[in-house]
């Protein structure tokens, strides 16, 4: 009896697996495929040969390619798939860049073939779309943008699911492979990025598709600060000039024309504006001296500051307009300032940070101030209300740490990393040779850093 009835459900499970077998893609020549259609052509492959390490059951790395909303997520250490550049993205580097060899003969799975390498590569070139065409992070809103300065790339991240989404290469755009991208600014309601170039001698206007808008000649540029409400873009000059113009720029952003204002000091680096929009800050790398220009009239004036040579890098000023702070790269400390009135900036107080503190930042709420030290791969944490350090921050993916920028919810402090030093190890060796640049993401409520995100090489200013 039971034999009998066994046969015919073996022929129904045939002819079962045999209808699974189109989506198996046993059948299906992806050479040839003219459109891809997620569903039927990629997901059948990643199931094939990724789904069992990388499901819902064992979910190596955190990574789940059992769907294109999974996949999209990324591991528990960032993306593994940038629309359009396969050669950038993670999944395609781990099969065919790996110093060890491919990541699937590591694991002791099945290759792919060279057909499906170069399918995968295609299907994400085209935009890694799902079935309805949608690009993966298209909709995301909140960008947090970085300039890697030594291979002429920006990285932008998503900073509500804190994954790598995009790489604008600046080449692709006309720039030179040594254009050298410092600092990033963004416009207020995110319509278009700013970015300054030292080696191209350029700041470069580009739009929220990361197409190239607009850009202007400026001798070194470096430190940018966009105006909350005017339409104005402060530039100050690179640290790595050594004898720059005395004048920072005053810059419409809407025409890209700048002016160079006189600020007779030498090396005006640091920008930022105050809180209240009245006034722009800077100072001089070379000499203790506060330099701030009323927007108004673009007058300038400056303020000595007493004791050991600080040379300023860059300022923070409170969202709230009565607190600035200023690192000093050369004494380890920060200068705070009372700016209740902007016009006429008090030194309060000196407070010992790491080693040549680089960019500091406040956090939305203005009750703490975040200070990478470049020099010994630590975050100084600073209280405002009572001037005191209440944590220093090491840990995963600090090294060199460079530029800083707070999320808008309030959730997150992000810190770039130069790490030329290579004192971050790239979680996947690809035998270039490369140290990538970091973004250490720093939960405000713990301070712990939740994810350190790979980005390009020598990782400085970031823009949000
Ligand atoms: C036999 C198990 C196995 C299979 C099959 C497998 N992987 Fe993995 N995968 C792992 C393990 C284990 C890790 C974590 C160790 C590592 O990163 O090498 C990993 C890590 C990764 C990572 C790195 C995540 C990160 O952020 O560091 C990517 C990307 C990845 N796999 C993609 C794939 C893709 C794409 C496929 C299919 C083409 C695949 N894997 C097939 C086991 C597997």
């Amino acid at each position: 009896m039971e034999k009998r009835f066994i046969v015919p459900i073996l022929v129904v499970a045939a002819i079962f697996s045999g209808c699974e077998l189109a989506n198996t893609l046993d059948d299906v020549d992806l050479a040839t495929i003219t459109d891809i259609e997620y569903n039927k052509h990629v997901q059948p492959l990643l199931d094939q040969k990724c789904s069992a390490c990388h499901g819902a059951s064992v979910a190596e790395a955190g990574l789940r390619t059992d769907s294109w909303e999974n996949l999209v997520l990324g591991s528990d250490f960032g993306g593994v798939l940038l629309p359009y550049r396969s050669s950038k993205s993670l999944m395609i580097r781990m099969v065919t860049d790996l110093a060890g060899g491919s990541h699937l003969t590591t694991v002791g799975a099945d290759s792919l073939s060279q057909t499906e390498v170069d399918f995968l590569k295609r299907w994400i070139n085209e935009g890694a779309q799902d079935n309805s065409g949608r690009v993966p992070y298209e909709d995301a809103t909140e960008l947090l943008y970085v300039a890697n300065q030594n291979d002429a790339t920006v990285s932008i991240i998503d900073t509500e699911s804190n994954v790598v989404i995009s790489l604008v290469n600046l080449t692709e755009h006309g720039f030179t492979s040594g254009s050298k991208p410092h600092h990033i600014a963004v416009e207020p309601d995110g319509s278009f990025w700013y970015v300054s170039l030292i080696g191209d001698n350029t700041v470069a206007k580009f739009d929220r598709e990361n197409m190239l808008v607009g850009q202007f000649s400026f001798e070194t540029p470096g430190m940018l600060a966009v105006h909350p409400t005017e339409n104005l873009l402060f530039v100050g000059r690179s640290l790595s000039a050594q004898s720059p113009p005395r004048s920072i720029g005053v810059a419409s952003r809407t025409t890209m024309e700048v002016d160079p204002v006189d600020v007779f000091f030498a090396r005006p680096h640091a920008i930022a504006v105050s809180g209240d929009g009245s006034h722009v800050f800077s100072a001089s790398l070379a000499e203790n001296e506060l330099i701030r220009m009323a927007v108004a009239d673009l007058s300038v004036r400056f303020t000595s500051i007493g004791g050991a040579s600080h040379s300023i890098v860059q300022h923070a000023a409170s969202p709230f307009s009565s607190v600035m702070v200023s690192s000093g790269q050369l004494t380890n400390q920060v200068i705070v300032f009372d700016v209740t009135d902007p016009s006429l900036p008090a030194q309060v107080d000196l407070i010992d940070v790491g080693a040549a503190p680089w960019h500091p930042v406040f956090t939305r709420d203005g009750q703490f101030v975040y200070v990478p030290n470049k020099d010994d791969d630590t975050v100084t944490v600073i209280f405002v209300d009572a001037l005191v350090v209440r944590e220093v921050i090491s840990g995963p993916g600090l090294s060199q740490p460079h530029g800083s920028a707070a999320s808008k919810d309030g959730n997150y402090i992000y810190i770039s990393s130069r790490n030329a030093d290579g004192a971050y190890e790239a979680r996947h060796d690809f035998g270039d040779g490369g140290n990538p640049g970091t973004v250490s993401v720093i939960d405000i409520s713990s301070n712990e850093i939740i994810k350190v995100l790979e980005v390009g090489s020598f990782a400085v200013g970031l823009g949000i």
